[in-house]
Protein backbone atom coordinates (compact mmCIF):
# COMPACT_ATOMS: atom_id res chain seq x y z
CA UNK A 1 0.00 0.00 0.00
CA UNK A 2 1.56 3.21 -0.84
CA UNK A 3 1.67 6.36 1.89
CA UNK A 4 1.04 9.51 1.39
CA UNK A 5 1.32 12.55 4.12
CA UNK A 6 -2.55 14.13 4.70
CA UNK A 7 -2.19 17.42 6.04
CA UNK A 8 -5.67 19.04 7.46
CA UNK A 9 -5.98 22.95 8.26
CA UNK A 10 -8.13 23.35 11.53
CA UNK A 11 -10.33 25.91 11.12
CA UNK A 12 -12.93 26.55 8.13
CA UNK A 13 -11.44 23.07 7.17
CA UNK A 14 -12.04 20.64 9.92
CA UNK A 15 -14.73 22.75 12.43
CA UNK A 16 -16.48 25.49 11.40
CA UNK A 17 -14.70 27.72 13.59
CA UNK A 18 -13.74 30.78 10.77
CA UNK A 19 -17.18 32.41 11.60
CA UNK A 20 -16.35 32.67 15.31
CA UNK A 21 -12.57 33.93 14.93
CA UNK A 22 -14.32 36.77 12.47
CA UNK A 23 -17.11 38.30 14.87
CA UNK A 24 -14.52 37.85 17.89
CA UNK A 25 -11.84 40.28 15.58
CA UNK A 26 -15.38 42.57 14.35
CA UNK A 27 -15.65 42.94 17.75
CA UNK A 28 -12.58 43.94 18.97
CA UNK A 29 -12.10 46.58 16.18
CA UNK A 30 -15.16 47.85 17.01
CA UNK A 31 -14.62 48.24 20.52
CA UNK A 32 -11.72 50.11 19.30
CA UNK A 33 -14.14 52.53 16.79
CA UNK A 34 -13.80 50.83 13.55
CA UNK A 35 -14.81 47.65 11.66
CA UNK A 36 -13.49 45.60 8.41
CA UNK A 37 -14.77 43.77 6.33
CA UNK A 38 -15.48 39.97 4.81
CA UNK A 39 -13.13 40.87 2.11
CA UNK A 40 -10.13 41.80 4.42
CA UNK A 41 -11.12 38.68 6.92
CA UNK A 42 -10.50 36.39 3.89
CA UNK A 43 -6.89 37.61 4.42
CA UNK A 44 -6.75 36.51 8.43
CA UNK A 45 -7.67 33.06 7.57
CA UNK A 46 -4.55 31.04 8.50
CA UNK A 47 -2.89 33.94 9.48
CA UNK A 48 -1.47 33.75 13.39
CA UNK A 49 -3.54 35.66 16.29
CA UNK A 50 -0.56 38.46 16.54
CA UNK A 51 -0.37 39.36 12.98
CA UNK A 52 -3.76 39.24 12.64
CA UNK A 53 -3.78 41.87 14.92
CA UNK A 54 -1.23 43.82 13.46
CA UNK A 55 -3.12 43.62 10.38
CA UNK A 56 -6.74 44.56 11.68
CA UNK A 57 -4.59 47.56 13.81
CA UNK A 58 -2.91 49.31 10.36
CA UNK A 59 -6.72 48.77 8.53
CA UNK A 60 -8.10 50.91 11.26
CA UNK A 61 -5.18 53.63 11.48
CA UNK A 62 -4.92 52.63 15.29
CA UNK A 63 -1.45 52.24 17.21
CA UNK A 64 -1.49 50.60 20.13
CA UNK A 65 1.76 50.33 22.95
CA UNK A 66 2.96 47.11 23.74
CA UNK A 67 0.80 46.24 27.15
CA UNK A 68 -2.43 47.09 25.32
CA UNK A 69 -1.59 45.11 22.04
CA UNK A 70 -1.41 42.27 24.42
CA UNK A 71 -4.60 42.31 26.65
CA UNK A 72 -6.40 43.09 23.03
CA UNK A 73 -4.72 39.41 22.13
CA UNK A 74 -5.94 38.15 25.57
CA UNK A 75 -9.51 39.50 25.23
CA UNK A 76 -9.73 38.56 21.49
CA UNK A 77 -8.92 35.23 22.56
CA UNK A 78 -10.95 35.08 25.48
CA UNK A 79 -13.88 36.19 23.37
CA UNK A 80 -13.40 33.39 20.48
CA UNK A 81 -13.16 30.67 23.50
CA UNK A 82 -16.28 31.29 24.99
CA UNK A 83 -17.74 30.38 21.29
CA UNK A 84 -15.62 27.13 21.86
CA UNK A 85 -16.72 26.41 24.78
CA UNK A 86 -20.16 25.57 23.71
CA UNK A 87 -19.22 23.94 20.51
CA UNK A 88 -20.00 20.34 20.05
CA UNK A 89 -19.13 17.60 17.05
CA UNK A 90 -22.06 19.30 15.13
CA UNK A 91 -19.93 21.90 14.17
CA UNK A 92 -17.49 19.80 12.10
CA UNK A 93 -17.99 20.31 8.69
CA UNK A 94 -19.96 18.00 6.25
CA UNK A 95 -17.58 14.62 5.52
CA UNK A 96 -14.73 15.38 7.35
CA UNK A 97 -15.09 12.84 9.61
CA UNK A 98 -15.60 10.13 6.89
CA UNK A 99 -12.39 11.24 5.12
CA UNK A 100 -10.48 11.01 8.31
CA UNK A 101 -11.94 7.82 9.36
CA UNK A 102 -11.33 6.41 5.94
CA UNK A 103 -8.10 7.55 5.51
CA UNK A 104 -7.06 5.87 8.96
CA UNK A 105 -8.67 2.55 7.92
CA UNK A 106 -6.36 2.52 4.73
CA UNK A 107 -3.36 3.56 6.89
CA UNK A 108 -2.61 6.58 5.63
CA UNK A 109 -0.76 9.51 7.68
CA UNK A 110 -2.95 11.97 8.74
CA UNK A 111 -1.46 15.40 10.29
CA UNK A 112 -2.76 18.52 11.25
CA UNK A 113 -0.92 21.68 9.88
CA UNK A 114 -2.73 24.46 11.98
CA UNK A 115 -1.54 28.23 12.94
CA UNK A 116 -4.10 28.42 16.05
CA UNK A 117 -2.92 28.28 19.05
CA UNK A 118 -6.35 26.43 20.36
CA UNK A 119 -5.64 23.42 17.68
CA UNK A 120 -5.31 20.61 20.83
CA UNK A 121 -8.47 22.00 22.26
CA UNK A 122 -10.81 21.87 19.74
CA UNK A 123 -9.23 18.88 18.62
CA UNK A 124 -10.04 16.91 21.75
CA UNK A 125 -13.47 19.00 22.22
CA UNK A 126 -14.56 17.29 18.83
CA UNK A 127 -12.91 13.53 19.52
CA UNK A 128 -11.04 13.93 16.72
CA UNK A 129 -7.58 14.18 18.30
CA UNK A 130 -6.80 10.35 18.37
CA UNK A 131 -7.39 10.67 14.23
CA UNK A 132 -3.91 12.78 13.83
CA UNK A 133 -0.67 11.16 13.83
CA UNK A 134 1.10 14.13 14.16
CA UNK A 135 0.23 17.93 15.27
CA UNK A 136 1.42 21.06 14.04
CA UNK A 137 -0.10 23.79 15.45
CA UNK A 138 0.62 27.54 16.29
CA UNK A 139 2.56 26.53 19.24
CA UNK A 140 5.18 24.65 17.21
CA UNK A 141 5.67 26.90 14.56
CA UNK A 142 7.87 30.33 14.47
CA UNK A 143 6.95 31.58 10.70
CA UNK A 144 3.16 31.81 10.05
CA UNK A 145 1.39 30.66 6.43
CA UNK A 146 1.98 31.51 3.82
CA UNK A 147 5.44 30.37 4.93
CA UNK A 148 5.31 26.72 4.42
CA UNK A 149 6.99 26.16 7.75
CA UNK A 150 4.02 24.45 9.13
CA UNK A 151 3.54 21.78 6.30
CA UNK A 152 7.15 21.20 5.75
CA UNK A 153 7.65 19.97 9.43
CA UNK A 154 4.56 18.12 9.46
CA UNK A 155 6.01 16.47 6.31
CA UNK A 156 9.03 15.51 8.59
CA UNK A 157 7.64 14.17 11.11
CA UNK A 158 5.35 12.30 9.16
CA UNK A 159 8.66 10.98 7.63
CA UNK A 160 6.92 11.97 4.48
CA UNK A 161 7.99 13.38 0.73
CA UNK A 162 6.46 17.24 0.88
CA UNK A 163 5.92 16.19 -3.04
CA UNK A 164 3.92 13.22 -1.34
CA UNK A 165 1.76 15.10 0.43
CA UNK A 166 -2.00 16.37 0.37
CA UNK A 167 -3.13 19.85 1.78
CA UNK A 168 -6.85 20.55 2.81
CA UNK A 169 -7.07 24.20 3.11
CA UNK A 170 -9.43 27.18 3.58
CA UNK A 171 -7.16 30.14 3.30
CA UNK A 172 -5.71 32.51 0.76
CA UNK A 173 -2.55 31.70 2.57
CA UNK A 174 -2.53 28.51 3.56
CA UNK A 175 -3.14 27.34 -0.38
CA UNK A 176 0.26 29.54 -1.25
CA UNK A 177 1.88 28.01 2.33
CA UNK A 178 1.18 24.43 0.47
CA UNK A 179 2.19 25.77 -3.28
CA UNK A 180 5.71 26.71 -2.37
CA UNK A 181 6.33 23.64 0.25
CA UNK A 182 5.44 21.55 -3.39
CA UNK A 183 2.53 19.76 -2.04
CA UNK A 184 -1.18 19.32 -3.84
CA UNK A 185 -3.21 21.59 -2.90
CA UNK A 186 -6.94 21.08 -2.39
CA UNK A 187 -8.65 24.52 -1.76
CA UNK A 188 -11.80 24.24 0.34
CA UNK A 189 -14.32 26.78 -0.32
CA UNK A 190 -14.94 29.02 -3.11
CA UNK A 191 -13.17 28.68 -5.89
CA UNK A 192 -13.22 32.57 -6.81
CA UNK A 193 -11.13 33.11 -3.64
CA UNK A 194 -9.09 29.74 -3.63
CA UNK A 195 -8.45 30.13 -7.47
CA UNK A 196 -4.46 29.48 -6.81
CA UNK A 197 -5.15 25.81 -5.65
CA UNK A 198 -4.47 23.07 -7.53
CA UNK A 199 -7.69 21.59 -6.97
CA UNK A 200 -10.80 23.38 -5.41
CA UNK A 201 -13.73 21.69 -3.46
CA UNK A 202 -16.66 23.19 -1.67
CA UNK A 203 -16.54 20.56 0.92
CA UNK A 204 -16.07 16.66 1.72
CA UNK A 205 -19.30 15.78 0.14
CA UNK A 206 -17.21 16.61 -3.15
CA UNK A 207 -14.54 13.83 -2.33
CA UNK A 208 -15.59 10.29 -2.02
CA UNK A 209 -13.80 7.39 -1.23
CA UNK A 210 -12.61 6.32 -4.49
CA UNK A 211 -11.18 9.99 -5.06
CA UNK A 212 -9.53 9.23 -2.07
CA UNK A 213 -7.98 6.08 -3.29
CA UNK A 214 -7.05 8.13 -6.47
CA UNK A 215 -5.02 10.33 -4.31
CA UNK A 216 -3.12 7.54 -2.63
CA UNK A 217 -2.06 5.64 -5.68
CA UNK A 218 -1.47 8.18 -7.68
C1 LIG B 1 -6.04 30.01 11.92
C2 LIG B 1 -7.29 30.86 11.66
O1 LIG B 1 -6.37 28.65 11.73
O2 LIG B 1 -5.60 30.18 13.26
C3 LIG B 1 -7.01 32.30 12.00
O3 LIG B 1 -7.63 30.73 10.28
C4 LIG B 1 -6.50 32.41 13.42
O4 LIG B 1 -8.19 33.03 11.82
C5 LIG B 1 -5.26 31.53 13.60
O5 LIG B 1 -6.16 33.75 13.72
C6 LIG B 1 -4.74 31.56 15.03
O6 LIG B 1 -5.68 30.94 15.85
P1 LIG B 1 -5.72 31.05 17.45
O7 LIG B 1 -6.76 30.00 17.82
O8 LIG B 1 -4.35 30.67 17.94
O9 LIG B 1 -6.09 32.42 17.80
MG1 LIG C 1 -8.31 27.64 7.97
Amino acid sequence: MKKKGFIFDLDGVIVDTAKYHYLAWQRLAQSLGFSFSEVQNEELKGVSRVRSLEKILAWGGVTLSETDFKEQLHKKNEDYLSYIDSMSRDELLPDVERVLLYLKNQGQPIALGSASKNARLILKKTNLFDLFDIIVDGTNVTKAKPSPEVFLVAAKQLEIAPEACIVFEDSVAGIQAANTAGMLSIGVGEASVLGKADRVIKNFTELPNDQLDQFIQS
